[in-house]
């Protein structure tokens, strides 16, 4: 192994990720385990050389009080148990910042613990590597790959670590955006050589999906559809034994941890059938987002895919309102990848956090060639937002916005108008479903 490694015990609070970045920060890497690891557990991790115990004043967690097993204490490893204390490192009441927390930790991750500053992708990389083939031998791993980060990211470390033994299943829903599935076929298939089974299931969920104009029973429509089609190509697969995922640390604190309380529930591909269970990869679940990009960079995956913007699980679906036509998504598709070319031509792309077009299910009345036309809106929605709680909308350029308003009514079929959405978030939403 490459990597020294702080293992950070988790007592119940928020702050065990600002402690584990900060760490990280100095170039050692950490990582963040359950208040109630055996010391057995522990010494199976590789390369600890010391601990962080981090709870709240006198580990009080809901007015119960909580501690690491004694055993712990006596496993031969430097520990440091920080709390209150901790707010006294800051030049303000406050939990401290990042720089002063490292500067707080510093003396005892180098002087005590004598960890190495070897923290870094190349090594984690290799690191995750030697992991991964540990864990697998010569069994066969399947991978849901959508073609979002995470899971491109994992699919390109899986790549490198076991080959061919990794299968990939891309399912095209037929809600992606234009060119998503070639992309992911080009970089996948033929640029990384992987194993790739790629599903075109376009017919069957518009198939499910006439009629309904309901948002949520789409939502619905499309998951467990999306499950079942996965659930399909896996029963085709012989010898499959685990089952990789692109699970993120903030995936693991959202659906919360034992101590830490639940946010939301997650499920990437949760709900496959009881026979189909499988034993878990998920080479990345210590990596926050960024992190997650560099790995990627790191393995040579295109920009645009490791950098590219938030896309929901439902895709256009929930941009093209109500009841889904073809004719609709066509123009949702072909006025999203308009919008993206030019925000691109204008570097918005690397300035504006998420930003799309949405077509509705009216029509308004508009002139074509001197004759009445009656046709739909595109409306066009571009947003900030830190953590997607709360968003406000970007200030484009009216330049801009013409460019695209253009563009979009001359190629675009079946439109005829070119809103802007000025709402933040609240009142709305981001998505419009
Ligand atoms: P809202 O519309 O709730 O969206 O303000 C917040 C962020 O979440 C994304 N989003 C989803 N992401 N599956 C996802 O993976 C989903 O079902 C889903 N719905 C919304 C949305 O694009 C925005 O970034």
């Amino acid at each position: 192994m490459k990597q020294d490694m702080i293992v950070i015990l988790d007592l119940g609070s928020t702050e065990n990720t600002v402690i584990a970045r900060a760490v990280r920060a100095l170039g050692v890497y950490s990582e963040i385990y359950p208040h109630d690891i055996t010391a057995d557990e522990l010494k199976k991790l590789p390369n600890v050389k010391g601990i962080i115990i981090n709870g709240g004043p006198n580990h009080i967690v809901d007015g119960v009080r909580i501690d690491v097993l004694p055993e712990i204490y006596e496993a031969g490893y430097p520990v440091m148990s920080v709390g209150h204390e901790l707010a006294k490192c800051g030049n303000t009441p406050e939990w401290p910042a990042e720089d002063e927390l490292g500067a707080f930790l510093k003396p005892f991750v180098f002087d005590v613990c004598k960890a190495e500053a070897n923290w870094n992708m190349k090594n984690f990389i290799e690191d995750q590597i030697e992991l991964v083939r540990k864990q697998v031998g010569d069994k066969k791993v399947l991978l849901a790959l959508s073609g979002g980060v995470d899971s491109s990211v994992v699919a390109a470390l899986l790549i490198r670590a076991i080959g061919k033994q990794l299968t990939c299943v891309h399912v095209n829903h037929g809600l992606m955006r234009k060119g998503e599935s070639e992309a992911v076929i080009e970089v996948f298939r033929n640029q990384l050589d992987a194993n790739l089974v790629y599903v075109d299931a376009s017919e069957r969920f518009l198939g499910k999906l006439e009629n309904v104009a309901d948002p949520e029973q789409k939502r619905k429509i499309i998951g467990a559809e999306f499950i079942r089609v996965f659930e399909e190509e896996a029963r085709k697969l012989d010898g499959i034994e685990f089952l990789g995922q692109g699970t993120i640390y903030p995936d693991i604190v959202e659906s919360g941890t034992k101590t830490a309380k639940m946010v939301k529930s997650h499920h990437n591909v949760g709900g496959l059938p009881e026979d189909l269970q499988f034993q878990l990869v998920e080479p990345l679940k210590q990596l926050f987002k960024d992190e997650v990009r560099a790995c990627g960079v790191e393995l040579g995956l295109p920009y645009e895919m490791v950098y590219r913007q938030p896309f929901p699980g439902p895709g256009l679906g929930v941009r093209c309102l109500g009841a889904i036509t073809r004719e609709r998504l066509e123009a949702v598709r072909e006025s999203d990848a308009i919008l993206r070319e030019e925000f691109a031509k204008a570097g918005l792309d690397k300035k504006v956090w998420q930003y799309f077009t949405i077509v509705p299910d009216f029509k308004s009345v508009g002139v074509r060639d001197n004759a009445r036309s009656f046709e739909y809106p595109v409306i066009i929605r571009a947003v900030n937002t830190v953590d997607a709680m709360t968003a406000k909308i970007e200030l484009v350029d009216w330049e801009i916005l013409l460019t695209i308003t253009d563009r979009i009514m001359k190629e675009v079929k079946n439109v005829n108008r070119v809103c802007y959405d000025l709402s933040p978030k609240p009142n709305a939403t981001i998505e419009w479903e």
